[in-house]
C-alpha cells in the first residue's frame, strides 16, 4: 500500500483499478439476461426519503428498460462515505449517486456551494426557480469538467440548529463545535455565529454527536430524525436557515457510453421520479418534526420575529464574504430569478 494512502482509500483504488483494467471500452448489447448493472450508492439511511426516491427510481428504470439495466442500491454508506463515494463514481466503482450539493466543493466545483447560502431561498417556490431553471442546469454542466453528469436536483429539505443546550439567537452558539458538511460557505456561516465548525461524514455525525466530539450540529429534520441525532440533541431552533439538496449524478463516460435508448429510457425515469422524491422529503420532513417532538428528547424552539431579525443578522453577511468563493455573477443570477434580494450589508 502506498503510504500516503488510508486503508479504505488503497482498496478504493484498488478495485476501481480492476473495475477499469476489464471494463470493455463499448458494452455488449444487454439483455434481461445479461443487463447492465448500476449500483447506486448514497448515505442516507434505508428508511429515508432518498432512499425510497431510489427504489422508485430502481423501478421506473427496469420497467423502462425492459430489465435490460439493473439498478443496485447502496443506501447508508455500506459502500462509501461521503467523500469517497465522489472518488468511486469518478473512478466508475459505483455509477450513480446523490450526494447533497454542499459537498461539491472539494471536487473543486466551489459554484455549487451557492446553495449554502444562509436564507438565499425564503421558501420552496424560491427554490424550484432554480433547481428547475436555467441556474439549476448550467450548474449541473460545470460537473462535466469533471467527468460528472448531473441529471437532476433531488430536495432534501430546509435546515434547522441543535445543541445540547437553548439556541435562542446567534450568542448561544458562541464556542460550540458544530458538525458541518464539507462546504466552506457552510463554514463560513458557523463562524459568523461565533461557532467552531467540524467537518465530518454523515455516518460519523451521530457518534460525534453522541460522544460529544462535537456539541451541535445543523440539518434537515429528516435527517435529524433518521440519523437519531435527536436523541443526543436536547435543543433545536426551527431556523431554517439554509437548504440541503441532492444533485443525481452519474460517470459521464458511462453514461454517454449507454446505448441511446436506454439512457432515454434512464433520465424519463429519473425526471419521473424527481416531483416524487421532492414530495416524499417534504412530507418527511413534516412527519420527523412531529415524531421528534412527540419523543420529547429534543425541545424545538420557534423563533420570535425578534429571533428570527437576529438570526438573519448574523448570517447575512455571510453573501458578501463567500462571493469570491462561489461567484458573485452567480449570486446576482440567483436574486434575480427567485425576485429576492435579501438585505445582506
Ligand atoms: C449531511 O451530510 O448532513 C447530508 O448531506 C446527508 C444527506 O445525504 O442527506
Amino acid at each position: 500500500m502506498h503510504p500516503s494512502l488510508s486503508r479504505p482509500r488503497a482498496v478504493l483504488l484498488a478495485f476501481a483499478a480492476c473495475v477499469l483494467a476489464t471494463a470493455p471500452t463499448r458494452a455488449a448489447e444487454p439483455t434481461a439476461a445479461t443487463p447492465i448493472v448500476i449500483k447506486f450508492s448514497h448515505v442516507a439511511a434505508p428508511q429515508a426519503h432518498k432512499s425510497r426516491a431510489a427504489e422508485h427510481f430502481k423501478a421506473l428504470a427496469e420497467r423502462y428498460t425492459g430489465g435490460r439495466v439493473k439498478i443496485e442500491l447502496y443506501p447508508n454508506s455500506q459502500l462509501y462515505k461521503d467523500k469517497e463515494e465522489l472518488e468511486a463514481l469518478q473512478l466508475g466503482a459505483v455509477q450513480m449517486l446523490a450526494p447533497s450539493v454542499s459537498k461539491f466543493g472539494p471536487l473543486g466545483i466551489r459554484a455549487f456551494e451557492v446553495f449554502d447560502l444562509p436564507y438565499i431561498f425564503a421558501g420552496y417556490d424560491e427554490l424550484a426557480k432554480i433547481t428547475e431553471g436555467d441556474v439549476g442546469r448550467d450548474l449541473l454542466a460545470m460537473l462535466r469538467a469533471k467527468r460528472l453528469i448531473g441529471l437532476a436536483y433531488w430536495n432534501n429539505g430546509f435546515k434547522i440548529l441543535s445543541a445540547n443546550a437553548p439556541l435562542l439567537g446567534p450568542d448561544d452558539v458562541l464556542g460550540l463545535k458544530m458538525r458541518i458538511q464539507a462546504s466552506k460557505v457552510i463554514e463560513a456561516q458557523m463562524w459568523a455565529l461565533g461557532g467552531l465548525p467540524q467537518v465530518l461524514a454523515f455516518s460519523e455525525a451521530y457518534q460525534a454527536l453522541s460522544s460529544g466530539v462535537v456539541d451541535g450540529t445543523e440539518n434537515t429534520p429528516a435527517n435529524m430524525y433518521n440519523q437519531k441525532m435527536f436523541e443526543v440533541q436536547s435543543h433545536a431552533t426551527l431556523t431554517y436557515h439554509g437548504y440541503l439538496g441532492y444533485a443525481v449524478i452519474s460517470n459521464e463516460t458511462f453514461w454517454m457510453g449507454l446505448p441511446v435508448d436506454i439512457r432515454q429510457s434512464l433520465e424519463r425515469a429519473i425526471a419521473e421520479t424527481t416531483p416524487v422524491a421532492n414530495r416524499l422529503a417534504f412530507e418527511e420532513n413534516q412527519h420527523a418534526l412531529e415524531e421528534m417532538r412527540a419523543s420529547g428528547r429534543t425541545t424545538f424552539h420557534e423563533p420570535t420575529p425578534e429571533e428570527r431579525a437576529a438570526w438573519m443578522a448574523a448570517l447575512l453577511p455571510v453573501h458578501d464574504e463567500m462571493a469570491g468563493r462561489v461567484g458573485r455573477d452567480l449570486i446576482e443570477r440567483i436574486y434575480a430569478a427567485t425576485g429576492h434580494k435579501p438585505p445582506t450589508q
